[in-house]
Formats: C-alpha cells, structure tokens, sequence
C-alpha cells in the first residue's frame, strides 16, 4: 500500500478542511499515480473533493458514521472493515489521500510514501506525522520545481517494516 500527500516544511497539509497549494504539476503527478486504482480517504477528505468521486479509482471512504452515504465510493467505518475491503486489491495499488487522520492512521501500514515537500511554512490547521519518526527512509528526491511562487520536490521514501494486513 501507498501513501501520496502534499505537505509543507513542518508537515501540514491542509487548512479549514481545504488543500494548502495550488500546484497543477502536483495535481497532474497525484491524477498519474493514482488514475485506475484505489484510493482510500476520510470522510472530511471525500467531501473536500471539487468533484466526488475521484473519477476512474476505486475510492474507498472511512467514517465513524453509519448512516453516512458516498456516492461512487465504497464507505467502510472501522480499520477491520478497511482491511477486509483493501484484500480484494492488490497492496501496490492502494493509495492512502488523506487526510491526516487517515494518513496517520494507515502510514505503519504503507510500503511507500510520495510525498510532495512544498519549501515553505503556512498557516494550517491539520498535520501528519513525521514520517520519517515512522521509519520511512528517504529514496529518491526530484530536481526542484518552481510553480505558483513556490518551490517544491517529488520526494520517495520507502518503509523497511511495513505491517501487513
Ligand atoms: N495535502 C494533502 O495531500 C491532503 C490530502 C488529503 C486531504 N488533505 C487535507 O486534510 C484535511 C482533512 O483531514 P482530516 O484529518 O481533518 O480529515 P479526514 O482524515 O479526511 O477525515 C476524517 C474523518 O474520517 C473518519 N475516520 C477517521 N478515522 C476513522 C476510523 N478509525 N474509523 C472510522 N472512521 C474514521 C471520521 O469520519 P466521521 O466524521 O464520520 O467520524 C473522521 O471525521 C483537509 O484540510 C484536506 O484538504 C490534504
């Protein structure tokens, strides 16, 4: 299983449940990876998306609750759920998008991590873990991309322990 998120210096990635950049080369590299394969989001994620659901994936969404209905995704609401549903696919096309709840919940379970580092601090609301303290390995970095006044790399980490579920 994957992870895939945008965040900046000290790891925030979002702000009054909405995105922190505007980065269309970060939106065309996210569409690339994920495009015809699973997606797995929290419910305040899923109902951040401009057009629900992520058209051609498989989108997964986890909320606590029961009544609540996704059109165009499957809705689990417990972690035994998540699992028994994310055995029908194959672990390397499952992506974890967010949001922070779900990324820190799921981030033990990843073997890879694409992360878009953004070079700069803003103002934010909601954050993941240092993944590295994770024991995520950095494996490979972009040159840096310039866009929208911001500086930004592609950045692969590699988990050497992932859980298996
Ligand atoms: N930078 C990026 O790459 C990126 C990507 C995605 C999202 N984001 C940002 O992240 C922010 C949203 O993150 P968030 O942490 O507030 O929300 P979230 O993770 O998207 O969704 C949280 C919801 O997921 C459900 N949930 C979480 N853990 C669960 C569990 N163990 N069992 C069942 N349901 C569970 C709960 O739903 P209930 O409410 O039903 O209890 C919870 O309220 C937004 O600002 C968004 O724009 C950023």
């Amino acid at each position: 299983m994957n992870l895939i998120v945008a965040v900046s210096l000290d790891y925030a990635i979002g702000k009054d449940n909405k995105l922190l950049f505007r980065l269309p080369t970060d939106m065309a590299f996210f569409k690339e990876k994920t495009m015809g394969k699973t997606v797995v989001m929290g419910e305040k994620t899923y109902l951040s998306l401009p057009k629900r659901p992520l058209l051609n994936r498989i989108n997964i969404v986890l909320s606590d609750n029961p009544n609540f209905v996704a059109d165009g995704a499957i809705v689990v609401h417990t972690l035994d759920d998540l699992f028994k549903e994310l055995k029908k696919y194959r672990s390397k096309e499952i992506f974890v998008c967010g949001g922070a709840s779900i990324y820190n919940l799921l981030m033990n379970y990843c073997d890879t991590a694409y992360v878009t580092k953004v070079e700069k601090i803003v103002d934010a609301d909601t954050y993941i873990n240092d993944i590295e303290e994770h024991g995520f390995v950095l494996k490979e970095v972009s040159p840096q991309i310039e866009e929208n006044n911001l500086t930004f790399t592609f950045q692969t980490y590699q988990n050497p322990n992932p859980i298996r579920f």
